[in-house]
């Protein structure tokens, strides 16, 4: 039987015209409209309206909270796009300490678990709830009269990081529980926050596109997604969350941990969909057997099954050890791994010229995935593990879909090759090839083809440049054709160059100078992102953009000034003062001005029309406890608005602090709404 979430919706939707409901009634209705349908697609996996009459719904919510600010609240929907980046992540004391489990593989040791608790409990037959054991990071969520107030990491056990902005981000993660199904007053719950295997795979496509480290496994890009100062980054980052354990419960709790996951999931918390009731430890190994055959099928990675007593009146019987409780066990599955040979060990050179030995293996299939090279990551970690050509080695993934060497199997009388070096010369260019400590790097710079293929790859990315059309392929063909040999040369492109080359028609090549104009007007940070710059992504860019506010500023600050930012460390103020001090770097930034480059001056690319305050208009009069002017000013512009010093009448807001001034007395007269500090200051942190 399908739930029906908030029964109370009103059966006859109101109209936003005002005629038949307030601004206020109507934005309820929305919300709890929306609310109902993300539980539907992302709970239930059942969606009943299209995207675009779900996207008509949330813009006509987006609209109606941007002209009515004052009626935005914390857990609107529309507030899942994430808040303003912070300092650092804040420490939450959890209410239970997280504990951990214990873990075995073998069959025989799960059967030695189940003798534990029948001669424990003295009993002769204990029934399990068996689950996967899903491979992401664990968070505690805490919910007050069913709204969630706090969500945090497991950090130690005891103390973790406050992450509640970052987790509201999750559209499986319900802001209030089922109002239909008396939640409790007070709730403290676990679950496992993780990325779908398709979801993972897709991130680290558009990673790499853009020249960034990928993920190594589903497990970091998750708990990388999640602990992020910037909570729009974990908004686009596709994280799923699934419940298994209410810490604490207010009300009655249920009598066993099967009935307490069904309480959850009425309560719209989404919660284990494989699981099973087994009622005697056989059934227990027949499912994780069965398990076991269609992991490869499911859309997440997991890496075994939570077997738990039941009964929770056994549970407590049963208590904790120091760091893990008696009445569960993870139950793992063996790791996928192979046995095949190293053919060879050849070397790639990285955009920024990394050199990385990458080891070239006989095909094998591992886990369902023919895997025929590995990364050895460095030259420290091929000496470690001492591998050479024609070596015989295990190939494991275990939990990680990027296969890795896991070590070498040493076979009698074999006759070894000489241990792997790293050239001396870049294997593509020729040039001599630097070090710094495990890391190797090509000195050629933009002299060497494949660096230059990288660098303007990611300079054409979607998330620099954004020049549609100029892909890896094309790329390849505009350097080999002598075309391009610097980031400059793009804007020097005609037609006539164009036009020979193979896949490129009348259309296309329209197409692709369009794209190339077009991005001649560049927001700050995705111009410092595209130049590819050591330790400067996405993020660092923002960062420096929205502290410096122009290039010039950027390039001319000296390591300490650098220094100063949050977030600016000695390796990125290193880096950043090394690039701009090289002479060929700076003639690619003139050269590209002079082809008529325009760097926006802008505080951010972030999408400024989602923000909570857009089109927002503030006036500030008197003094503020709280904030400089300055801080006041920046909370609002990270927020989407904008901050003047006259009061018109299409100021939006005036905060009044101490002792304001005439602009107060304006304010009235215009009927523009008045703030006071506090009430600002609800308003910039929702
Ligand atoms: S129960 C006191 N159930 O596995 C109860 N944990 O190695 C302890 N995990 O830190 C946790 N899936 O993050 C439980 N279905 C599941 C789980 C699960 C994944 C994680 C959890 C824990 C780790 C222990």
């Amino acid at each position: 039987m399908p739930h029906d979430l908030f029964d109370n919706l009103p059966p006859d939707p109101p109209t936003s015209d005002g005629a038949r409901s307030s601004p206020q009634e109507r934005i309820e209705w929305l919300r709890q409209k929306i609310r109902h349908h993300d539980y539907l697609y992302y709970v239930k996996d059942r969606p009943e309206i299209s995207d675009a009459e779900y996207d008509r719904l949330f813009k006509e919510l987006c609209d109606l909270e941007s002209a009515h600010p004052d009626l935005l609240t914390a857990d609107s929907p529309t507030q899942r796009v994430g808040g303003m980046p912070l300092a650092e992540l804040g420490k939450v004391r959890h209410e239970r300490p997280m504990l951990s489990l214990d873990s075995i593989v073998d069959p025989s040791d799960v059967l030695a678990f189940d003798q534990r608790m029948k001669r424990e409990l003295e009993t002769d037959q204990v029934e399990y709830t068996v689950e996967p054991k899903f491979d992401g990071l664990s968070v505690e969520l805490v919910y007050e009269r069913g709204r969630l107030v706090r969500g945090s990491t497991r950090g130690d056990g005891t103390t973790g990081e406050d992450v509640t902005i970052n987790l509201r981000t999750i559209r499986s993660l319900p802001l209030h529980l089922r109002s239909d199904s008396s939640p409790p007053a007070h709730l403290a719950v676990r679950g496992e926050v993780y990325m779908k295997l398709e979801d993972f795979h897709a991130l680290n496509r558009a990673i790499t596109e853009r020249g960034e480290e990928a993920f190594a496994n589903p497990r970091n890009a998750a708990a990388g997604s999640l602990r992020q100062l910037d909570s729009h980054i974990t908004a686009s980052r596709p994280l799923v969350i699934t419940c298994y354990e209410a810490m604490a419960v207010s009300a009655q709790p249920p009598t066993s941990h099967w009935e307490e996951l069904d309480a959850l999931a009425d309560w719209g918390l989404p919660i284990p969909s494989h699981r099973r009731r087994c009622r005697t430890i056989e059934e227990v190994i027949a499912f994780h057997r069965e398990t076991e055959e269609v992991r490869d099928d499911l859309p997440y990675e997991i890496d075994g099954l939570v077997v738990k007593v039941n009964r929770r009146d056994w549970q407590e019987q049963l208590g904790f050890k120091s760091r893990s409780p008696r009445w569960a066990i993870a139950f793992k599955f063996a790791p996928r791994k192979e046995i095949t040979v190293v053919q060879d060990i050849v070397v790639s050179v990285g955009r920024t010229g990394t050199l990385t030995p990458v080891a070239l293996l006989r095909p094998v299939e591992v886990g369902g995935v023919t895997i025929s090279r590995a990364t050895l990551h460095n030259a420290d970690e091929v000496a470690r593990k001492d591998i050479r050509v024609g070596d015989t080695v295990k190939v494991e993934r275990a939990g990680d879909v990027i296969p890795a060497i896991a070590e070498r199997i040493p076979v009698p009388g074999e006759s070894r090759s000489e241990p792997f070096s790293m050239p001396d010369h870049c294997p593509v260019c020729g040039s001599a090839v630097g070090r710094e400590g495990a890391y190797y790097y090509c000195t050629g710079q933009a002299g060497c083809v494949a660096q230059l293929k990288g660098a303007i790859e990611h300079f054409a990315s979607k998330q620099a440049l954004n020049i549609e059309g100029l892909g890896k392929k094309t790329v390849a063909q505009l350097v080999d054709h002598g075309l391009v040999g610097s980031l400059a040369d793009l804007y020097r492109l005609t037609r006539d160059h164009l036009m020979p080359l193979e896949g490129f028609a009348e259309k296309s090549t329209s197409l692709l100078l369009e794209a190339i104009q077009a991005s001649k007007t560049v927001a700050l940070d995705r111009f410092l992102m595209g130049l590819g710059i050591r330790q400067v992504g996405q993020h660092i860019a923002k960062v420096l953009a929205r502290e410096f506010g122009s290039l010039d500023a950027i390039m001319n600050a000296d390591e300490a000034r650098l220094r100063s930012v949050k977030e600016i460390g000695p390796e990125i103020s290193a880096s950043l003062v090394s690039y701009f001090r090289e002479e060929s770097n700076r003639r690619v930034i003139d050269q590209l001005r002079s082809l008529g480059m325009v760097i926006e001056e802008r505080q951010t690319s972030a999408p400024a029309a989602f923000l909570p305050l857009a089109g927002k208009t503030f006036v500030f009069t008197g003094g503020l406890d709280r904030y400089s002017r300055d801080d006041a000013k920046r909370l609002v512009e990270q927020q989407g608005g904008t901050v003047t010093s006259s009061v018109s009448k299409h100021t939006s807001f005036v905060v009044a602090g101490r002792d304001p001034g005439s602009k107060l007395d304006q304010a009235h007269k215009l009927t523009i709404r008045v703030l006071t500090e506090q009430e600002f200051t609800e308003l910039v942190n929702p």
